[in-house]
């Protein structure tokens, strides 16, 4: 099925293109806007749930989906928030005589599926390309936006990842940037319209790696979260390297709409415990979608600890839906605030050095002049109210405050 050397070419173009959007991806004049399409509350707060993509990637399947949606329910994952069981790349097979995409033979029955995973409370996505092949190389939906918008709310589908993959190469031939971006915004457009025309609520994900500022446009073309870099990785640096990149975006971020930093890789392997609380930290305060990118079937229960922690996950979705970010640095250690209902805020000081450093909080970092009450928030501990807070904060570690 998956075309091994067309997936490396379209994954080596992926990312020269992603190399470029994260060089420069702060500055320049705003895209032209596209006409709205749609601005659905479909996500009041960022959306939660899982992916299958960071670690099944094409072993995904239909016994796979269903393990993982008994699991989110019996983990407790469901009751703490998470909905949405994602399916990502390589569902796709080909299309029928009328043109409708059908999935291939690992999902015999995608209505069936959607049905299994609604009787669990739990809502369905799937996943698509505006270009004619996906990044796994299988089929896209150009030329066929709204025949597949229709296939997908006839199954019963809630959540829509459209990855821009093939339709990179057309848009770097358009001949300069604004054409390039015409290209874009009209693609996403299309699929926003035919996903508003079908009736149902479908959360509309742009993954487009941050190319052009979506979070300048993405929301005009009826995306309720959009990807601000390329892909995210189960190493420390890369999931650093990521956060940073979101410093100074909180400015363009309305309450409904989500800067996507990509998906968890909590409790894949490759970062520590301690690493994992500072990835969930910082998408806590980035007000970022939380999407688990592990194997829910098969969780330790720090894991469990990490994904569950209702202080974190109260965080990002807290209801006045408004994104954080750096307030200050000091090399490479960093205070990241986010505003919260009620006058409160979090605060993270995150220490990205090799080895354990002193960080202080002071109450001028939430604009405060008397004390204020502070609440280790991984801890699960109150500290009192204090004017300041001096912690040694370990080595990639965070210590992370809910304050007020
Ligand atoms: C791109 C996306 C990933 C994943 C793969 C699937 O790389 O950024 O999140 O969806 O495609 O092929």
């Amino acid at each position: 099925m998956q075309n091994k050397w067309n997936r490396v070419a379209t994954c080596a173009f992926m990312w020269v293109l992603a190399g470029a959007a994260e060089a420069a991806p702060h500055s320049g004049a705003p895209p032209k806007s596209a006409s709205p399409a749609q601005t659905p509350a479909t996500a009041p707060t960022p959306p939660m749930g899982w992916n299958s993509w960071n670690h099944f990637a094409g072993k995904i399947d239909d016994a796979t989906v269903r393990a993982q949606a008994d699991a989110m329910v019996s983990s407790g994952l469901a009751a703490a928030g998470y909905r949405y069981i994602n399916i990502d790349d390589t569902w796709e097979g080909t299309r029928g005589p009328d043109g409708a995409i059908r999935p291939n033979s690992k999902f015999p029955d995608m209505k069936a599926l959607a049905d299994y995973v609604h009787a669990k409370g739990l809502k369905l996505g799937i996943y698509s390309s505006p270009g004619a092949k996906t990044c796994a190389n299988f089929e896209g939906s150009l030329g066929h936006e709204e025949q597949d918008a229709k296939t997908y709310a006839g199954w019963g589908i809630d959540y829509l990842k459209y990855d821009l993959c093939s339709l990179g190469p057309s848009m770097q031939q358009a001949g300069g940037l604004e054409k390039a971006q015409a290209i874009e915004l009209a693609a996403y457009l299309k699929m926003g319209q035919a996903l508003k025309a079908t009736g149902r609520p479908i959360v509309y994900s742009l993954c487009q790696y941050g190319f052009y500022q979506p979070w300048r446009w993405g929301r005009s073309v009826g995306g309720v979260a959009w990807r601000t870099t390329g892909d995210i990785t189960d190493k420390y640096p890369r999931m650093i390297q990521i956060a940073q990149m979101q410093a100074g975006l909180s400015k363009f971020q309305t309450p409904g709409a989500w800067n996507d930093p990509d998906m968890l890789e909590v409790g894949n392997g490759g970062m520590s415990p301690i690493e994992y609380r500072t990835h969930m930290s910082l998408w806590a305060i980035l007000a970022a979608p939380l999407l688990a990118g592990n194997d829910l079937s098969k969780m330790t229960p720090e894991t469990l600890a990490i994904l569950g922690n209702r202080g974190v996950i109260a965080i990002d979705q807290d209801p006045m839906g408004k994104q954080g970010d750096r307030l200050r640095q000091e090399g490479p250690l960093e205070v990241w605030t986010r505003p919260l209902a009620g006058g409160a805020h979090a605060v993270g000081l995150f220490n990205l050095s090799d080895l354990p450093a002193n960080m202080t909080f002071t109450a001028s970092d939430v604009g405060a002049k008397a004390p204020v009450a502070l609440h280790d928030v991984w801890a699960d501990k109150d500290l009192g109210k204090r004017k300041t807070y001096s912690a040694v904060v370990p080595a990639h570690g965070v210590l992370l405050l809910r304050v007020g």
